[in-house]
């Protein structure tokens, strides 16, 4: 990560981090999945929950909305999300980790829920489901891990990233040719349950198609560049930036319709699990 900063207003945010401002412009769609995760979790009152890759703490607010009176926290590895959490739920403990090494302070004290929405999908694939295997080690029996992830990687408006990118001839193509971002398909749910099901006594998954309304296809753009677009534009020059947006934003146009009241619809489909330890 570059140690360059840049001011945010509220203060300052390394490049290439998170932007919570960004992703907070749809925060109202970006938090649904995380109260419809929730209401299928089978535990009334946990002690101690925490908020894996809790982003800007809109996650842990619907934790603390629901159970107040558990010790309730929230972790990530972005100073930029782990400020905007800290500022708005005063009263939790944000810390600022790595999923991939990271494990709760005091190991006896038991997690009763691990939740995680729209995060594990960032853990690169081979590791996602021996990480969250070790997080659901950690737990007592009855203790639950919880999580979303979204399962566009078919949907157009992620096609058209990779397609944009390997256009030939373009400021971006060098730049983006040996570093075709990650963000590989998330592993299907028959490996999630066989991966998972040896440690747990209950797998319950679901996907969920959300329909975005969203003003046009301008706002898919806005809405991407918070989230999956970053690893395509986060590595390019200003001006290759620039031209890879606008090339983006012209297949998108071409891909979604406009209704009949100007409007775009973004489909959206989410992948849920809530697994129980046995
Ligand atoms: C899409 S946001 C989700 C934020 C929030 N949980 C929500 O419900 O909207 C993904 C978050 O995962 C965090 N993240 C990605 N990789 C991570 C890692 N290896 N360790 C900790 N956090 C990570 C990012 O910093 C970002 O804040």
């Amino acid at each position: 990560m570059s140690s360059t900063t840049t001011s945010t207003g509220a203060g300052f945010r390394q490049a290439n981090d998170w932007n919570a401002n960004q992703y907070l412009k749809f925060e109202e769609e970006r938090t649904r999945p995380a109260r419809d995760l929730l209401a299928q979790i089978p535990v009334s009152s946990p002690r101690r929950v925490v908020d894996l890759g809790c982003g800007p703490g809109n996650s842990t607010e619907v934790l603390v909305s629901k159970w107040p009176d558990a010790q309730i926290s929230g972790m990530d590895s972005s100073p930029d999300m782990i400020d905007k959490a800290g500022a708005r739920l005063s009263s939790v403990k944000f810390e600022l980790g790595d999923l991939n090494t990271w494990a709760p302070a005091n190991a006896d004290e038991k997690v009763d829920v691990f939740f995680s929405n729209a995060v594990f999908q960032w853990i690169p694939s081979e590791k996602r489901l021996p990480l969250i295997s070790r997080f659901i080690e950690m737990q007592a029996p009855g203790g639950v891990f919880a999580f979303q992830v979204p399962d566009n990687f078919l949907e157009p408006s992620h096609a058209m990233m990779r397609e944009t990118a390997s256009e030939a001839n373009k400021p971006w193509t060098e730049v983006l040719r040996n570093r075709q971002p990650a963000l590989a398909r998330f592993q299907s749910t028959q490996e999630i349950y066989d991966a998972l099901i040896p440690l747990c006594s209950s797998i319950n998954v679901w996907h969920t198609h959300y329909y975005h309304v969203l003003e046009n296809h301008e706002a898919v753009v806005e809405w991407v560049k918070g989230t999956g677009l970053r690893p395509f534009i986060d590595p390019l020059s200003e001006e290759a930036r620039k031209g890879f947006v606008e090339a983006y934003l012209a297949r998108i146009k071409k891909v979604y319709p406009v209704s009949v009241d100007g409007k775009v619809i973004l489909k959206y489909p989410r992948l849920f699990v809530v697994a129980v330890r046995k």
